[in-house]
């Protein structure tokens, strides 16, 4: 059996999915989970999210809208385990037991930290302003995303290759450290899909929320259609020879169409085909591609409790994996049942407990002995012995497991041997009861352990 490649990636869930998402990430990840070599992890990093986001309704929507996308497109979820990130407790164990070995020299050169601390000095405000730890670990969550399925390839932007460049470092040094010359971690790479185009938006600047440039991508026909007309082009009339080089209009329409439909629209600016009908044309093409995906689209997002099982399905799965993992590397870093300890060491206990139960002493030139329960507290004290030998002797008896004489005097008690008083009670006690149990606490103490 030829192992395949774990290609995982997180979608952090703060915004709606626009068509530069779709041709930049989401199409490229479905076409690469369909090769049969692929094992693809892909998850809703909403964790991600709420580090840039304190809106709950915003969260909310957009889970369910990125989630809706992927399936939308065409994301098979019986080949691929797709799973909301929140959905996986092992994820945040695993972040902790990362943090207590990333070195904090390490996070303070994360650029995303940087730039914010950067952008506080510049304006005169204490470099931590308004940074939580989340923004400052952040690399720690996501090192864990990675390192939790051992992923082989990380698709990302470039914005993120030093994140993953961090899960290597962190997981490289746990390794280390807990390894014992096994390498739990598979050292990840970033992939960066050098042939998927960034699509630019509405003004030429790459399609970007924050530019406010987007097409949307599955709202409605109606709203891409707006949005294409917004497209800014130059202003030759109709008729005018166009240059498609020089048109983001016509990058647009070369991302989704054929190489045919592709020279024949590049032909027609040529020839002078007007604007407005390039756009009627992208419009077309894209309406034609994405029309069932939305239609598909609306719904899911029309029934999300069947969104709701298909995530958990992909939460099972994915546990599936994390859980008996997390349980080695916490063997590993000593969080670890009390029971099924090594045999040895129990042993060792057991003996060292058994002579803390009688405790010989000295007293003027006598020998006496005292017996313990198992909590230290005293039970019986013996008369004075002339000799050691003789205060030995007694203690051997008492623990040989013949049948102890024991009478009680008043609230108290006294053991006798061969005729003759050797020992008594330790304490005066309140009532019968608790002399009684203390008489059975000392049978305890005296029983001699099996091996
Ligand atoms: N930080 C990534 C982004 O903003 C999202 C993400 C979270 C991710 N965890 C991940 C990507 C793990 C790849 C692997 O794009």
């Amino acid at each position: 059996m030829t192992t395949r490649t774990r290609i995982l990636t997180g979608i952090t869930t703060t915004g709606t999915p626009h068509l530069g998402n779709y041709a930049g990430a989401i199409r490229p990840a479905i076409l690469a989970s369909e090769d049969a070599n692929a094992d693809s992890f892909y998850f809703l990093a909403d964790y991600h999210a709420l580090i840039k986001c304190d809106d709950p309704q915003r969260i909310q929507r957009s889970r369910m809208e990125i989630a809706a996308t992927w399936l939308a497109g065409g994301l098979d979820v019986n080949r691929v385990t797709f799973y909301r990130q929140s959905d996986i407790p092992e994820i945040p164990e695993l972040t902790w037991l990362l943090t207590c070995v990333a070195a904090k020299g390490l996070l303070n050169r994360a650029h995303a930290y940087k730039a914010s601390v950067d952008k506080n000095v510049e304006t005169g405000e204490d470099p931590d302003a308004g940074i939580t730890m989340g923004l400052y670990s952040y690399p720690v969550l996501m090192a864990a995303d990675i390192l939790m399925f051992n992923a082989h390839k990380v698709p990302v932007g470039r914005d993120q290759i030093q994140h993953v460049e961090m899960a290597r470092d962190i997981g490289q040094r746990f390794n280390h450290l807990f390894g014992k010359g096994k390498e739990f971690f598979t050292m990840p790479e970033a992939l960066i899909e050098e042939s998927v185009a960034t699509l630019p938006g509405l003004d030429g600047r790459k399609m970007s929320k924050s530019y406010d440039n987007t097409i949307p991508l599955f709202t409605s026909a109606k709203e891409m259609k707006d949005a294409i007309s917004r497209i800014v082009t130059d202003s030759r009339a109709p008729g005018e020879a166009k240059d498609p080089g020089n048109s983001h209009l016509f990058t647009l329409y070369q991302a989704f169409a054929t190489k045919a439909q592709e020279e024949e629209l590049r032909g027609e600016l040529l020839q002078g085909l007007g604007w407005g009908e390039a756009k009627n044309r992208l419009f077309q093409l894209l309406d034609g591609q994405l029309g069932e995906a939305r239609e598909r689209y609306h719904q899911l997002m029309s029934r999300p409790s069947d969104m709701e099982d298909l995530l958990l399905v992909g939460a099972k799965k994915a546990r599936a994996v994390a859980a008996p993992f997390l349980a080695e590397l916490r063997e590993a870093v000593g969080l670890r049942s009390f029971v099924n300890q090594a045999a040895a060491p129990v042993a060792a206990k057991k003996k060292a407990a058994k002579s803390s139960r009688v405790l010989s002493f000295r007293e003027g030139n006598s020998f006496r002995f005292r017996v313990l329960a198992a909590d230290g507290s005293p039970l019986l004290l013996s008369s004075e012995f002339a000799d050691g030998k003789k205060a030995g002797a007694v203690i051997k008896q008492l623990q040989s497991g013949q049948t102890l004489d024991i009478r009680t005097e008043a609230y108290g008690f006294n053991v006798w041997l061969d005729g003759e008083c050797v020992a008594e009670s330790s304490a005066i006690y309140a009532d019968a009861a608790q002399r009684d149990a203390g008489i059975e606490a000392l049978r305890v103490a005296l029983t001699p352990l099996e091996d």
